[in-house]
């Protein structure tokens, strides 16, 4: 290791900045978050030295830097000049600013690039909440201190703490909770519950999961899913997270909503971190609010984590755009799933709103759902769509008017999951097909 990692307190200390330009100014500002007092200069003067603590040069002529790290050097003050190895006393590390917590890799100046890179990955797994969590600890440290004298005991339940449910509820927004847990901790106590996370795995394709989704399902002990979920996103998971399969298929349900609810419940009184992982958004025609509701109920902490919903991933692959200034200023989402063989839907409503329309699990009342909406007014000549896989490489499509659709249904359909849209939105996709996704076409949209 050619050079040594500190961190410097500046706050309140003078920091010299030679230059006049962009790089000049970030430094300044990188400087000014360490609540240092900054100096910025355009041109080198040896008194601009006085009484600082460091001093960093770019985009100022090269005598004047040479001059900068000469000076500053000669004081003992460190000094940095960006892109010049050979005048700087220090180097300024890649950081990741997760205030209280800092990150700082260095290649020791060998490949910046590299170092850039690899903050990135940091970036991705640490979410900012990290810095919350560290502040939370640092309000409780004096208390902690007092209460844990014993270092061992202490490092067991901070790490207790940190990996446990007290910062999966600070990563999930609930900070309240999360104190209420280090006040138990600090009362000796040790939470043994887990925590549920309703997350949404979007409709298959791995990287259209969120960032929060793919760590929770690095993170997780248990993973429950659904049907609709591929290896693609199952990949993603801890090797070994146990994995409990309970997939619905229509009019066969393999296991029936309220022993999911009390699965979950049991799983987190267990103390394991469960992640429910379903289709598309959670909350979005996936029954996440019941489960939700059973886990109010019996006191679990949990978090919902939205995913892309099908109508979403379906409209954006086949370049159909929800809602058009000029064809249709409204979407939305219906579910044609029936009730004793009954589309229970406010036709009149869904006519007189008009705009785009998205129907979740509309195949087999397809019939219903057009003649509901042709009694209520819709033309017959309105375009609709079907959409199998949507947001998959296997996407496909069938388009046409509702009447169309019905005939074609049953011999087109590979029985994926399929997406019904119908609105004039539908037909401007197809133009946004023929003239590409140019901005200019996308700008109106
Ligand atoms: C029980 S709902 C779940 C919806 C899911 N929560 C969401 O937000 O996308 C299942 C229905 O969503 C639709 N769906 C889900 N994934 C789909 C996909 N990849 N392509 C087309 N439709 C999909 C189908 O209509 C399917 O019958």
């Amino acid at each position: 290791m050619r050079h040594f990692p500190i961190f410097l307190d500046l706050a309140g200390r003078v920091a010299l900045v030679v230059g006049d330009g962009p790089i000049a100014e970030r430094k300044a500002l990188a400087l000014r978050e360490s609540h240092a007092e900054i100096r910025l200069r355009a041109r080198f003067d040896p008194a601009d030295l006085e009484g600082c603590a460091i001093a960093i040069g770019a985009d100022a002529p090269i005598a004047d830097l040479q001059a900068l790290s000469d000076a500053a050097q000669a004081r003992g003050i460190p000094v940095n000049v960006v892109d010049k190895p050979q005048l700087c006393s220090f180097i300024t590390p890649a950081m990741i600013d997760r205030d209280p917590l800092t990150i700082a890799i260095s290649s020791g100046g060998a490949a910046p690039v590299l170092a850039r890179l690899l903050r990135a990955k940091i970036e991705a797994v640490i979410p900012p909440a990290f810095g919350r969590l560290a502040a939370m600890a640092e309000r409780f440290k004096a208390r902690i201190r007092e209460r844990l004298p014993d270092l061992a005991q202490r490092r067991r339940v901070l790490e207790d703490l940190f990996t446990g449910t007290a910062a999966d509820l600070v990563f999930a927004g609930q900070e309240q909770a999360a104190e209420a847990v280090f006040e138990q901790a600090l009362a000796g106590h040790v939470p043994s519950g887990g925590m549920v996370y309703l997350v949404g795995a979007g409709p298959g394709a791995a990287d259209l999961m969120t960032m929060r989704a793919q760590r929770l399902l690095g993170e997780a002990d248990v993973i429950v899913h659904d049907r609709l979920i591929g290896d693609a996103v199952l990949d993603m998971a801890r090797r070994d997270a146990d994995r409990i399969y309970v997939g619905k298929v229509r009019a066969h349900h393999c296991v029936v909503q309220e022993d999911i609810n009390g699965l979950l419940v049991r799983l987190a009184q267990e103390g394991r971190k469960v992640v429910r992982l379903k289709g598309g958004d959670p909350f979005v025609f996936g029954r996440g609010g019941e489960e939700a509701e059973a886990l109010h109920a019996a006191g679990i902490a949990f978090e919902v984590v939205p995913g892309v919903t099908a109508a979403l991933a379906c409209a954006a692959q086949a370049k159909i755009p929800l809602t058009h200034r000029e064809a249709g200023r409204s979407v939305t989402f219906i579910t044609g799933h029936t009730k004793e063989g009954r589309l229970d839907v406010d036709f009149e409503t869904l006519v007189a709103i008009g705009g785009t329309l998205a129907v979740y699990m509309g195949i087999v009342s397809l019939p219903q759902l057009r003649d509901g909406l042709f009694a209520h007014g819709m033309d017959r000549a309105m375009p609709a769509m079907l959409i199998e896989r949507g947001g998959s490489p296997r996407q496909r499509e069938l388009r046409g008017t509702l009447d169309t659709l019905v005939a074609q249904a049953a011999s087109w359909s590979q029985s994926g999951p399929t997406l019904v849209l119908i609105g004039a939105s539908v037909a401007r996709g197809i133009a946004l097909r023929d003239i590409g996704t140019s901005s200019g076409a996308l700008a109106d949209a």
